[in-house]
């Protein structure tokens, strides 16, 4: 009787922690929340978890926000993953579908008290990111001019990709545009890709994503460009979207923001390093968590003995 209640509970400590699948809950709305106005960190809207549920035996927990600058709506989806997710802060910012200025600010968290995706963690998410963006200076490359000849010198063409994704660098006979695009990994090294286009959907799109790992913070950046003006897919109109589009993490702020629910000392560092409370609370649970797990096979070994 007793080493069949230990052992069940053996098997549950064993399966949440040391197989490393930590099971929380999280929040999950059935639709979309729809805001008629662009939120910023100021007007973040405390009740888009009204009539939404809470679903345990998640993996991670997510909000996504998109805010569509043109019509001046923003929609929340807030929902929730059995796959575990890195933490992590992803940014999109574009200008597609003939001019139109939509941004995407995202998080996955999977912090083992659960119910992460909420206004709280928003609010941090908000506070952390800083967004300056003046991609508009580069719209005439999406505007297609009746100088607009696609032959086969048009477009600039670049690969240094690997195999993993195909980028033809040949002229192709239905060219509508010239495109490039740059995939810089948490290594900071980066592949190019410049060719031809068939498609005419002419946009600009800058990603970022910040890992929040235990003790350090990675990124990554994705930027491409499909336009619509003989040669404009070159490396300096690239680097033109790095310069005037700028996403800065502060993690400080994210970490310092965290801490108004708990008292932990917090050694105090520009770098971000494992000094939040958050972090700082997810280990401790995790500590905990191991300690049980070696008390239970502790007692499940000597009561079969
Ligand atoms: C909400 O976000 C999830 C996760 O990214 C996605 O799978 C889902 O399609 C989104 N829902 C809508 C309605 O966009
Ligand atoms: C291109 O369009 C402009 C006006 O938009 C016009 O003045 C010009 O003549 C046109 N050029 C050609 C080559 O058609
Ligand atoms: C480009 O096209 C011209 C004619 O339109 C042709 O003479 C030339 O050989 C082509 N060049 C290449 C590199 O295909
Ligand atoms: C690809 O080319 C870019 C631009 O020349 C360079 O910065 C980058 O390091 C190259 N990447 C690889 C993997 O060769």
């Amino acid at each position: 009787m007793w080493s069949q209640f230990l052992f069940i509970l053996f098997i549950a400590v064993l399966h949440q922690n040391v197989l490393g699948t930590t099971l929380i809950g999280c929040h999950h709305c059935p639709s979309l929340k729809v805001y008629h106005y662009i939120v910023t960190n100021e007007t973040i809207p405390n009740n888009f978890l009204e009539q939404c549920s809470y679903r345990m035996s998640q993996r991670s927990c997510s909000i996504e926000v998109i805010i569509d600058f043109d019509t001046k709506i923003t929609t929340i989806n807030v929902t929730s993953s059995t796959e575990y997710m890195e933490t992590s802060i992803n940014t999109i910012i574009n200008i597609k579908d003939e001019l139109k200025h939509i941004r995407h600010i995202s998080f996955w968290c999977s912090n083992p008290k659960g119910g992460c995706n909420d206004v709280y963690y928003l609010e941090n998410v908000f506070k952390s990111i800083s967004i300056k963006d003046s991609s508009k200076e580069l719209e005439s490359l999406l505007i297609p001019t009746n100088q607009t000849i696609f032959n086969n010198n048009s477009c600039v063409t670049f690969s240094n990709q690997t195999t993993s994704i195909e980028c033809s660098t040949e002229w192709l006979e239905d060219s509508k545009a010239c495109f490039i695009s740059s995939m810089t990994n948490v290594e900071l090294s980066s592949k190019i890709c410049a060719n031809y286009s068939s498609m005419n959907n002419y946009y600009l799109t800058q990603a970022m994503t910040f890992f929040i790992n235990n003790y350090s913070i990675s990124q990554t950046n994705h930027r491409s460009l499909l336009c619509a003006v003989n040669e404009c897919n070159s490396m300096e109109n690239l680097e033109r979207i790095d310069q005037l589009i700028n996403v800065d993490f502060d993690a400080s702020k994210f970490f310092n923001s965290t801490t108004t629910t708990t008292t932990t000392t917090i050694v105090s560092s520009t770098v971000p390093t494992g000094s939040s409370s958050t972090l700082w609370l997810n280990k401790s649970i995790n500590y905990c968590n191991l300690f049980l797990f070696l008390l239970m096979s502790f007692i499940y070994i000597v009561m079969l003995s």
